[in-house]
């Protein structure tokens, strides 16, 4: 499984990157915002950084513009993955900057119908949104569930992002089913280590260790 982060924080993402756990960056308006940066410079730096896909997203609304834009984001670095949104004129804007060879995440995607279309439009990426289906009370997971298995009956290579991650066990359960990458927030993906058996039992490691008036070197 491939490990993306979902952040535009440069720090974040070298922090991860520099344990070898970066396999990929996903960013979206929002996220750029948050950055305070121009989309341009803070995804050419993380570009920069980053051998993988970094997803950069179009905002405009009709396929003309978001082909457009797409170009444009995608002249920042050769690892740009464009993202577009999951409307007809976003699948349009896929066929068409997928044919011209560049990457393609579709995005905002909260039904196995639309994650059908979205592999018929030649997406690299699909981004199933679990978090956002569950704060309104829907099984996030069910739809990952749904796009697996769809995607093999077909043998669709659109790869599965399991996207909106608010939680450890949504990556475990990502994992299980079978999607293809995730994308977090750096938060959660460092919550994966903790767990509190590791941590009572290097304390009481520590404590015979001492007692016991060794040394290794
Ligand atoms: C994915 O590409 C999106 O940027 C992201 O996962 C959305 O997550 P959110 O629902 O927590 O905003």
């Amino acid at each position: 499984m491939k490990f993306f982060v979902d952040t535009a924080d440069i720090a974040a993402i070298k922090e991860l990157n520099d344990l070898g756990m970066v396999d990929g960056v996903t960013t979206n308006p929002s996220l750029i915002h948050k950055s305070g940066r121009a989309i341009a410079e803070v995804t050419a730096e993380i570009c920069a950084l980053i051998a993988g896909p970094v997803s950069a997203e179009v905002v405009a609304e009709k396929a003309e513009d978001m082909i457009a834009e797409g170009r444009h984001l995608a002249k920042i670095a050769d690892n740009v993955c464009v993202k577009v949104p999951l409307t007809w004129d976003g699948l349009k804007a896929c066929r068409v900057l997928t044919d011209e060879g560049r990457q393609v995440n579709v995005t905002l995607c909260f039904s196995a119908a639309q994650a059908l279309l979205a592999a018929k439009a030649g997406a690299t990426f699909i981004s199933p949104f679990i978090g956002r289906l569950d704060d309104i009370h829907l099984d996030g997971m069910d739809l990952i569930s749904d796009i697996r298995e769809i995607y093999d009956n077909y043998g669709f290579e659109t790869e599965i992002l399991a996207a909106s991650i608010r939680t450890v066990n949504h990556i475990v359960d990502a994992a299980r089913i079978g999607a293809d990458v995730i994308t977090a927030p750096p938060s959660i993906i460092k919550t994966m280590i903790t767990h509190p058996l590791t941590e009572k039992g290097l304390a009481q490691f520590d404590a015979d260790w001492k007692q016991s008036g060794q040394k290794i070197l």
